[in-house]
Formats: C-alpha cells, sequence, structure tokens
C-alpha cells in the first residue's frame, strides 16, 4: 500500500495534488511520500520485533539525506556501500554506531575515515579487504568490527543484474573458505569478529531462496562458534521484492519475512540486521513527467515525455517495468491505446515501454511512473546534459523540494578549459 492515490480525479501524493507541485517545481520530478516511507520502515520493525535487530536502510536505494533524516528519525541505521554515503548518512544525523559499511572495493581512504568517524562494522568481502583493514586500523591505533560476506551459491532467481549470491559474483567469499578465513581475521591486530554477513540479490520474489542461504549461514555460524569465535550478529542484506504492477505480482510480506528469519535464525541468540532498500522506498517516490508531444509513427505512436533514460534508467538497464499513469485520472471508460513511451535522449534505448496501453493523453498532460522511489533518482545522470532533475518530499499537505534542480551555469561551469586552448 502507499498514499498515491487519485482525489478529485488527480492523483496526489497523501494531500498534495503533483499537479501543484508540477506548476511549481516543473517537470520532471521525483516525489516521495512521508507516509509511505514510515510505513514500509515500520513493517520491518514490527516483523523483527521481539528480536533483538536493527533495520540498516540501503542507503544506495534512495540517498537524499531528508529521506535519510526521516528513516534515521525513526531508528534506522544505515547500509552504505562508499564514502560518499558514509558521509551523507553522517550529515544526515545518523551516527557512525548505526552505519553498516557494505561493498567489495573498499579503499584505505574511506576505511579510514569510518574508522575515525565512527562504524557499526565493515561487512568485508575478502581476505585480501580483510588484510587492508586491519593494517589501516592497526595504523590509526584502532580496531575494525567486522562480519564477513558470505557468498552461498544459491541463486535468488532475480534479474540477472541483481543476483548476487552465486559463486561466480563477485560478491562475499565462498563459503568453504569461510573458517580458514575467520581464523585468519582472529588473528589480525586490526581486526574484531563480531558476525556473518550475507546479500543475495535483490527484487526477490519468493522466500526459499533466502531460506536457503539463511539456513546454510546458521549452520555457518554454528561451526564458527565451535571454532572459538564469539558471534554476535548476522546481517541478511536486504532484497525483499516488490510488486511494480498493480495487477499480477504478490511478494512475500515482511511479515512473512521475519516469521521465515525467526524459524530459521531465532534459536542463535544473535542480534539481526537487515539491509532493505526497495521495498521501503520503492513504492514510496513517484516520477512526475509532462507529455512533450504526441508524435505519429508508421505502424506505432510515439507519446514522448520531457523524461529520459537518464532520470530514469531501470527500463533501459533491466527491461524493468513501471506502471506510467495519467496524472488527471482518465474518464471510466476511456479507450486505451498502444503507445511507445520514449524521453528526448538520443538512443533507441531511452524507451520506457513498449506497446503500452494508455488513456487519452495530449502534450502538456502529466503523467507519474509508479514504483520509481528506490533506485530512480540516484541512478540518474546528466546524459545529454539534461539537469539532475528535483526531489520532492510530501508530507501530509505540506511539500518541500529536498534537492532544486540545478542551473545549466553549475553544470556547464564545473568543466574547466585548459590555458593552453
Ligand atoms: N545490501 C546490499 C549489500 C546490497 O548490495 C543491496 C542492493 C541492498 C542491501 C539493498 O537491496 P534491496 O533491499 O534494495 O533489494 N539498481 C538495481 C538494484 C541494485 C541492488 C543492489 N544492491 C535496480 O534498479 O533494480
Amino acid at each position: 500500500m502507499d498514499h498515491f492515490l487519485y482525489r478529485n480525479g488527480l492523483l496526489h501524493a497523501e494531500d498534495v495534488a503533483l499537479s501543484e507541485i508540477a506548476a511549481t517545481v516543473g517537470t520532471p520530478f521525483y516525489c516521495y511520500s512521508t507516509a509511505t516511507l514510515t510505513r514500509h520502515f515500520r513493517l520491518f520493525q514490527d516483523a523483527l520485533a521481539g528480536l533483538d535487530h536493527l533495520v540498516c536502510f540501503a542507503v544506495k536505494s534512495l540517498s537524499n539525506q531528508a529521506i535519510l533524516r526521516l528513516l534515521g528519525d525513526l531508528g534506522a541505521g544505515m547500509d552504505v556501500v562508499s564514502g560518499g554515503e558514509y558521509r551523507r548518512a553522517l550529515a544526515a544525523g545518523v551516527p557512525g554506531a548505526r552505519i553498516v559499511f557494505s561493498g567489495v572495493g573498499k579503499t584505505r581512504t574511506e576505511m579510514a575515515y569510518a574508522l575515525q568517524n565512527g562504524i557499526r562494522q565493515f561487512n568485508v568481502e575478502s581476505v585480501e579487504e580483510l588484510r587492508v583493514l586491519s593494517a589501516v586500523a592497526s595504523e590509526m591505533g584502532a580496531v575494525a568490527p567486522i562480519t564477513l560476506r558470505i557468498n552461498p551459491d544459491v541463486d535468488a532467481k532475480t534479474h540477472e543484474k541483481i543476483a548476487t549470491g552465486r559463486k561466480e559474483d563477485k560478491f562475499g567469499v565462498p563459503i568453504a573458505w569461510a573458517r580458514e578465513i575467520y581464523s585468519e581475521a582472529a588473528r589480525l591486530p586490526g581486526i574484531k569478529v563480531i558476525g556473518v554477513d550475507v546479500h543475495i540479490g535483490s527484487q526477490l520474489t519468493d522466500l526459499a531462496p533466502f531460506e536457503a542461504a539463511f539456513t546454510k549461514i546458521a549452520d555457518l555460524t554454528r561451526a564458527l562458534r565451535g571454532d572459538g569465535h564469539e558471534i554476535t550478529r548476522l546481517d541478511l542484506g536486504g532484497g525483499l521484492g516488490i510488486p511494480y504492477t498493480t495487477s499480477n505480482e504478490t511478494p512475500p510480506l515482511p511479515l512473512e519475512y521475519g516469521a521465515m528469519i525467526r524459524r530459521v535464525l531465532g534459536d542463535l541468540d544473535v542480534e539481526i540486521e537487515i539491509e532493505p532498500g526497495r521495498l521501503i522506498a520503492g513504492n514510496a517516490g513517484v516520477l512526475v513527467a509532462s507529455v512533450l508531444y504526441l508524435k505519429q509513427g508508421e505502424g506505432r505512436d510515439f507519446l514522448i515525455l520531457d523524461a529520459a533514460m537518464n532520470d530514469l534508467i531501470r527500463p533501459a538497464m533491466y527491461g524493468a517495468h513501471h506502471d506510467i499513469v495519467p496524472v488527471r485520472e482518465a474518464p471510466a471508460g476511456a479507450v486505451q491505446r498502444p503507445l511507445d513511451i520514449v524521453g528526448p535522449v538520443c538512443e533507441s534505448g531511452d524507451t520506457f515501454a513498449k506497446a503500452r496501453a494508455m488513456p487519452p493523453l495530449q502534450a502538456d498532460d502529466l503523467v507519474a511512473f509508479r514504483s520509481a522511489g528506490a533506485y530512480g533518482a540516484v541512478m540518474s545522470s546528466e546524459y545529454n546534459t539534461r539537469p539532475l532533475i528535483p526531489e520532492v518530499l510530501v508530507h501530509g499537505d505540506q511539500y518541500a523540494v529536498i534537492r532544486p534542480r540545478p542551473s545549466f551555469d553549475e553544470i556547464i561551469n564545473r568543466d574547466t578549459i585548459p590555458e593552453w586552448l
């Protein structure tokens, strides 16, 4: 459930008509709903209630500081994958003690910065990284708390580009090597082992791969304890999928996910961490665009929008589906017709949908892409020198621009022309 509903024939975010925001902010823009973000975060809190746990929001999915502040104030921790994301989380007011640092390619600079400013744990992804982290921490006279990310060789049955837990993927260490690496970790001076980490992929629509992975993690935890390690924390990653169409998708609910975690890991007496991104942010955001042209083609017609692949890359990159709806509700019984929905960027890949059944639309009408809150704004670029689009946060009947549209000067003046030219 989200808070984007038609009222008096206009699509609203909570109590604000998207057309009202469009009139002041201009299009295209992203719009997020506070009530939806809050509700989704609480679903995870409720799902894990009774277990010692921390829900760490995956910052990569939606990293605006206003969103991080909102979730942080609700008690969320943060899962970051770069020094930039770490700084954002701190700047938003989340203490280092609630930030976990994931990712296969952490630099020495990033490690040192996080150690200096406070970190809950590093999720270490290789023995090579472990040794560097130990050296960096030792030089600083610090000790880095770590989990080791385990690659359990489980197929998440999701899109090829976002499956991360198979042995051919670059993530984590093979589960068969884990005990040996933990025993090296225990001997390293700059390292303190505290737990085990796993993340098998994103947009999972079935609990079975999670359960297979978590079962392996439970067995490994027992073995590691047998080896003398103190395992007090399990980080289970993110990945729970969302419905991208209103019709036919029913991914498992957080409550079912929580029940499974309890069943598989409940007797281990560990603190549970999870790192959801998409389920919290995905359906809490829309991308609003204007129709520029309804262009007639040979055998197909094109709806040309002012938003493009640089603003929302998921359709071009993963063939992802986003529902696209008119902001002014189509009259009941309106005849739909198939349209190719595209942006202005000079590539055929700049196509959001092919032969999508759409109600009557004309130039200047507004449309909203649903489920665009996660991996939308964060993956946008300035390709074709198109400015990054604004982000707006709605809260009841109020809204605020939480990232303004930059001027062309701001973009163009970042370039410098060498004096010899
Ligand atoms: N933890 C780690 C270590 C991750 O790599 C990810 C996502 C998450 C947590 C959050 O997963 P979520 O709960 O959001 O599924 N750009 C792609 C998704 C990439 C996901 C990358 N890792 C997309 O637009 O579908």
